[in-house]
């Protein structure tokens, strides 16, 4: 191998090699004689040298030739190309309900995440001391944060400091408070009342978008995402919201589902129903989703009350209308049959492939 032809170089030609000894005992020969042997013993190291030289080329050829073998490349193999991504199952079912909705005349609304205890609970009719305000697990955000814009991270850790008790009262100096304090948004109810602020009736909208709730287990997520829904004319009946919600559900599951409105409370709708429809698992005969009851509680809804019309500016002797909110998550996890609410926040690809 290469290590045995350096050896051998260096024995030979080396500077304690043999022909170097050579050279050295040239001086003891007679003057005469010696350019004659000094040629000779150059000849010979010229000699070695090539030698070594055409070896050392071979052994470098053979390497190369094995390194090649062994690592041969297959010219016929189909390309690398990079794959497609796919829509998050929240983001298909957004886009589903949005779809429905927008063919039966909905246009699709947005609003702030983040936003003001008025939007979020005063003008739906829920004041302060509402127990309904338990019910929501609220994130309260310290004003300085609002202040500062969300993206500064320097105003984001001071604001972190004086966060105690930001929900109870609010600063009434702050320019961006205005003496109110800031949640992230519970539900996406406000928007019902910032699309009727900002515009005038008939209205006929949707908002689909991400919601908080300081609540973590097997079936809640402190984030998960809502559609809320707000028709707004002069003949509207709690008829239409009826046939409303029982084709939307019937389209949405592509099936004959039974459909019932149970009396239920929102401080913001009255009456409020609570929309239960037949089990997609089982068809109502009973199964472990529907904890044998053969029914599914998907959506809350009910007549706007004058009182939410009148803080946003609409007439209420004139118009009404209804409003629903459903959760994007749970309808999702019924019409894909997922058990497991987590699984859509943890990003694993091999449950995220299997929806596209
Ligand atoms: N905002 C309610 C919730 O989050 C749902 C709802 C919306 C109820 C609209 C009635 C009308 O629970």
């Amino acid at each position: 191998g290469e290590r045995a032809l350096e050896q051998l170089r260096v024995d030979y030609l080396g500077k304690k090699g043999q022909l170097t000894d050579l050279l050295k005992g040239l001086g003891r020969l007679p003057a005469d004689q010696r350019p004659a042997a000094g040629e000779t013993i150059n000849e010979t190291k010229r000699q070695i040298q090539a030698a070594i030289e055409a070896r050392r080329e071979l052994l470098v050829e053979q390497s190369l030739a094995a390194q090649l073998a062994a690592e041969r490349v297959d010219v016929s193999l189909p390309g690398r190309r990079q794959a497609a991504g796919g829509l998050h199952p929240v983001s298909r079912t957004v886009e589903r309900i949005r779809s429905l909705f927008q063919s039966a005349g909905y246009s699709v609304a947005e609003g702030p995440e983040i936003e003001d205890d008025y939007h979020n609970f005063e003008a739906l009719n829920i004041p302060g001391h509402h127990p309904a305000r338990a019910m929501h697990d609220t994130f309260y955000i310290a004003d300085a944060i609002v202040a500062a814009g969300a993206n500064n991270a320097d105003a984001l850790a001071a604001g972190a400091t004086d966060a105690s008790g930001a929900g109870e009262s609010g600063s009434g100096g702050s320019a961006v408070g205005n003496g109110m304090s800031w949640v992230l948004r519970t539900h996406t109810s406000p928007v019902q009342v910032r699309v009727m602020e900002q515009g005038k009736p008939p209205f006929r909208m949707i908002c689909p978008g991400r919601v908080y709730r300081c609540d973590s287990d097997l079936t809640h997520t402190p984030m998960f995402h809502q559609v809320e829904g707000l028709l707004i004319d002069e003949e509207v009946s709690f008829a239409d919201l009826k046939g409303t919600l029982e084709e939307f559900l019937r389209a949405f599951f592509e099936a004959d589902l039974a459909v019932r409105f149970r009396p239920s409370y929102f401080p913001f709708t009255e009456p409020s129903a609570e929309v239960d429809m037949s089990c997609v698992m089982c068809s109502g005969k009973g199964c472990r989703v529907c904890k044998h009851t053969g029914w599914l509680e998907v959506l809350g809804c009910g007549m706007v009350h004058p009182k939410v019309l009148e803080s946003s500016g609409i007439d209420s002797k004139r118009y009404r209308g209804f409003a629903f909110g459903m959760g994007v998550e749970r309808l999702a996890m019924l019409r894909y049959g997922v058990n497991d609410l987590r699984l859509f926040f943890e990003n694993d690809l091999k449950f995220l492939r299997q929806f596209n």
